[in-house]
């Protein structure tokens, strides 16, 4: 991987803070690349240790350069996705260390390719996978992970690409095999998974999509979802009620009961996927008695059972599949059928909304608040909108100790941009 470890961004963070007087204030916004002496530096989103948003701040970093068989990508617009919440409260297993600079996938212009790299030229339009370190000015990540970008797709649109739609697809397609007149459960059907699921779904012909979200979200996404309940509805009874035998497919990001629950409303040879604990996640810091609840709730699976009801059990993450297992062939297989569906116009990624990388914080709050539909995006060349008073944002310094308020939701009075 490009040389951007831990090493090196403390060691540039000591630059800096030496170099302080000299340095272009931080949170302009607008981006560019700015010298610290011979070394090139960009802005980047570092989380200082696990916690809070407090242990995220926007801070100046070399700039990396690629390695053998790796692109360098002038990136404009980066995913915020769930994952990155539970990274931030240290909420994942075998998490790495701090600091570090988040994100796993953006898009944006390659601007210089490593030795090796065959298939791209400087100024293509791309969009990436990258293992950490996405939510930066640049990005360094294998060719393998690269894909280039439609012509009419737009940065933010394929920013909020790769993660939501290869997720979503993989699950129904690969794992599920969902077909012509099948039935899916979704959770957080408003989410950016849950919009891309219900998409998909209505590539197929007569699927019927039975969705949980938060109330107010029905009225926005009620088009893509055949039946929506209230996600603190009793969802089991509602889809008995309206399918007494249940469905062929269940989507859960929630786990903890949700997964006995899911599990009771399969039909024969329907399919249960894994694929999140967003029910670890219930405020601002990692807690360790959702953790363990959400755990000991997970039914326990006998394959007898299974056996005995013709029922099929699965787990998803595909993180672990690019990253751990080099599956980045079979993914890029799937990243063109999904472009096609693009083109075709059957599919579109639903952006919530545009964030500055200097308003990650509120941005991350949104996600905590179960405000938005779709996918949120940094863009890495947003002005900041203007800080109320009394509002600290940019406040924490890299590895300084900070109180951290559970759940703390007195944030934050700026506006984003609602598409
Ligand atoms: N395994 C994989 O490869 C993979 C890949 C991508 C995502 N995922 C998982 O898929 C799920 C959705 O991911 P996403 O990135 O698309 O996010 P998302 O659905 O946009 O996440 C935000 C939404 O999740 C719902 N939610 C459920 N529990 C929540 C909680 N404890 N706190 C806040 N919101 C909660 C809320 O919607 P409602 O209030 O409307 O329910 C909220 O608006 C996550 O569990 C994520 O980890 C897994």
């Amino acid at each position: 991987m490009a040389k951007e470890g831990v090493e090196k961004a403390e060691e540039t963070e000591q630059m800096i803070e030496k170099e302080a007087g000299k340095e272009p204030a931080e949170g302009g916004g607008g981006g560019g690349s700015h010298r610290l002496g011979d070394a090139q530096e960009m802005r980047a989103v570092v989380l200082a240790g696990f916690g809070g948003l407090n242990k995220l701040r926007v801070t100046r970093k070399a700039m990396p350069e690629p390695q053998d068989g790796e692109l360098k990508i002038r990136v404009k617009a980066c995913g915020l996705n769930f994952i990155d919440l539970m990274v931030r409260q240290g909420n994942i297993d075998n998490p790495p260390k701090t600091p570090l600079v988040p994100g796993f996938e953006c898009s944006g212009i390659v601007e210089a390719l490593g030795d090796s790299v065959k298939g791209f030229e400087i100024g293509d339009r791309v969009m990436a996978f990258v293992n950490y370190n996405a939510w930066a000015e640049v990005v360094c990540t294998p060719v393998e992970f690269v894909y280039k970008v439609p012509e009419d797709m737009s940065f933010s649109e394929a920013a909020a690409f790769p993660m939501n739609f290869v997720t979503a697809y993989m699950m129904l397609f690969e794992v599920a095999n969902l077909r012509e007149g099948m039935s899916v459960l979704i959770h957080s059907a408003g989410g950016g998974v849950g919009q891309a699921v219900a998409q998909l779904c209505s590539t197929v012909p007569n699927v019927t999509v039975f969705g949980t979200a938060s109330t107010f979200k029905h009225e926005a996404i009620k088009d893509s979802v055949t039946h929506l309940f209230d996600r603190n509805a009793d969802y089991v009874q509602e889809v008995k009620r309206i399918s007494a035998e249940g469905v062929d497919i269940v989507l859960d990001c929630l786990c903890g009961d949700n997964t006995g629950k899911g599990l009771s409303l399969l039909k024969p040879l329907g399919t249960y996927i894994l694929y999140g604990s967003s029910n670890m996640v219930t405020g601002e810091t990692k807690s360790f008695f959702s953790f363990a609840k959400s755990w000991w709730q997970v039914e326990k699976v006998n394959p007898i059972k299974l056996y005995e009801e013709n029922k099929v059990i699965a787990g998803f993450s595909l993180l672990n599949l690019l990253f751990k297992q080099g599956r980045a062939g079979l993914i890029r297989g799937v990243v063109d059928k999904l472009i096609a569906l693009y083109n075709q116009k059957k599919i579109k990624p639903v952006v919530d909304s545009l964030w500055a990388l200097e308003e990650v914080k509120e941005a991350m709050q949104r996600i905590h608040d179960r405000g938005n539909i779709g996918k949120l995006i940094l863009d890495v060349e947003k002005t900041p909108t203007p800080l109320m008073a009394n509002d600290s944002t940019e406040t924490s310094e890299a590895g300084e100790e900070e109180e951290d308020h559970e759940g703390d939701g007195e944030n934050k009075e700026r506006m984003p941009f609602i598409q």
